[in-house]
């Protein structure tokens, strides 16, 4: 197989290029990545050298059509999986604008030349296009209830909204023009190599630095968390397996609320760093001004994959999260070439106005 995989240097396609180059000993992945602030070269680099022959990168745009053209004119591709998007729903509150530009731009400009591409090849089913989207298109959960497949698009955020448009122009290439397009929408992620802007991450690095732990609203907002790995164990599924034009729902089944991650994170490393007493780190925690439009629960239905593809996850929250603990206190190298000055400017503008009003 050769695949293109669109944002292979962000957090879940590092994972997935890193998982499948382990479990899919003969594919070749091409992997396209405009190298944003949530992207890092740097993932690959205890890679490369070894097998360059199945493994290329391309620094550039999903938006830039003359590019991808080339790509498909260079490269005999047999697939796409497409990662690449801006993703931060807090980013987007604050700039919407590059969530249009890449999310639904984007998108659109390569289902537009693999439909070109996927037409002089002469097999229909000799080519597909796995769309990965998020459970944040079906918008928010009372305490009850679960997404399914066929719930209906409400997005809140304009990270949501962008997705959920881009998810409509997949399905319209498959109905339309019959492209052979597979949708998938999954629950929230964590694991390494996740940008620390997300919850997870950036508590576990405010907690080792003894910084303030910011949760949005009273911290109760819900859930439902799935370890990457997981998550790409069922994208390898889907893009082998599932049916063109369907949709499938992917989640981990571990609905936490917020402040209960916050809480045990707290007492996982304070364990490592042998903190107690007044100095735990709970104390650090600071409720702080919500996010406006903040979806209070996410929760998916994952029946349909477990039923017809054979997925589930493989990993329990309480043992994976504390993996992810340790990987990120052994990878501060890593941490630290991702915080750069541009990390700096987000977090000051993020938080600062949040702490202002904190409670
Ligand atoms: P991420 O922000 O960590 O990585 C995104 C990657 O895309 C980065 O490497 C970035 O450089 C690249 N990129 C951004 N704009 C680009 C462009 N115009 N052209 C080429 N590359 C570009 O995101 P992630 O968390 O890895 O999410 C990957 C995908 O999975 C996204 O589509 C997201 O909507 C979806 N998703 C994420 C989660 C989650 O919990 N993280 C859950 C469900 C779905
Ligand atoms: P996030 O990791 O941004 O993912 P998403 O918004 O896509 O679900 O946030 C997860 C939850 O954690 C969400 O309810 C918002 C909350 N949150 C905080 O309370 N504090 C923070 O600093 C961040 C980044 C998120």
């Amino acid at each position: 197989m050769n695949i293109l995989v669109t944002g292979g240097a962000g957090f879940i396609g590092t994972n997935f290029i890193r998982h499948a180059r382990a479990v899919k000993p003969d594919w070749r992945i091409v992997n396209l990545d405009a190298l944003t602030y949530a992207g890092n070269p740097a993932n690959f680099e205890d890679l490369a050298p070894k097998q360059a022959e199945r493994y290329r990168f391309i620094r550039g745009d999903i938006g830039n059509a003359s590019l991808i053209e080339q790509i498909f004119s260079e490269e005999s591709l047999e697939g796409i999986i497409h990662f690449a998007a801006e993703s931060h729903v807090d980013r987007s509150i604050l700039g919407p604008e590059k969530f249009l530009e890449t999310n639904i731009m984007g998108t659109f400009r390569l289902l537009d030349k693999s439909l070109k591409f996927w037409k002089t090849i002469g097999r229909p089913d000799g080519f597909r296009f796995l769309h990965i989207s998020t459970d944040e298109v079906y918008g928010s959960l009372g305490p009850n209830g679960y997404f399914t497949e066929n719930t209906p698009y409400d997005p809140s955020s304009p990270y949501s909204a962008s997705k959920a448009a881009s998810d409509h122009f997949v399905n319209a290439y498959f109905r339309t023009y019959d492209l052979p397009t597979i949708i998938t929408n999954c629950s929230n992620n964590y694991g390494p190599y996740q940008f620390p802007e997300k919850l997870i991450p950036l508590m576990i690095l405010n907690i080792l630095e003894e910084k303030p732990l910011p949760l949005y609203g009273d911290g109760k907002n819900v859930r439902d968390w799935l370890y990457v790995i997981d998550h790409c164990d069922g994208l390898i599924k889907v893009f082998e397996e599932g049916k063109p034009g369907e949709t499938y729902n992917i989640g981990g089944g571990e609905e936490r609320q917020n402040i209960e991650i916050v809480h045990l994170l707290c007492d996982l490393m304070d364990k490592r760093l042998g903190r107690s007493g007044r100095k735990s780190s709970r104390g650090l925690i600071h409720f702080v001004t919500d996010r406006p439009g903040h979806d209070f629960r996410y929760a998916i239905d994952s029946t349909k994959i477990q039923q017809e593809l054979g997925w589930s996850p493989n990993h329990r929250f309480e043992e994976a999260l504390e993996a992810t603990v340790d990987w990120y206190m052994n990878h501060m190298g890593w941490v630290n070439s991702v915080r750069s000055g541009e990390y700096r400017k987000w977090i000051e503008l993020n938080y600062e106005s949040r702490n202002k009003l904190a409670k």
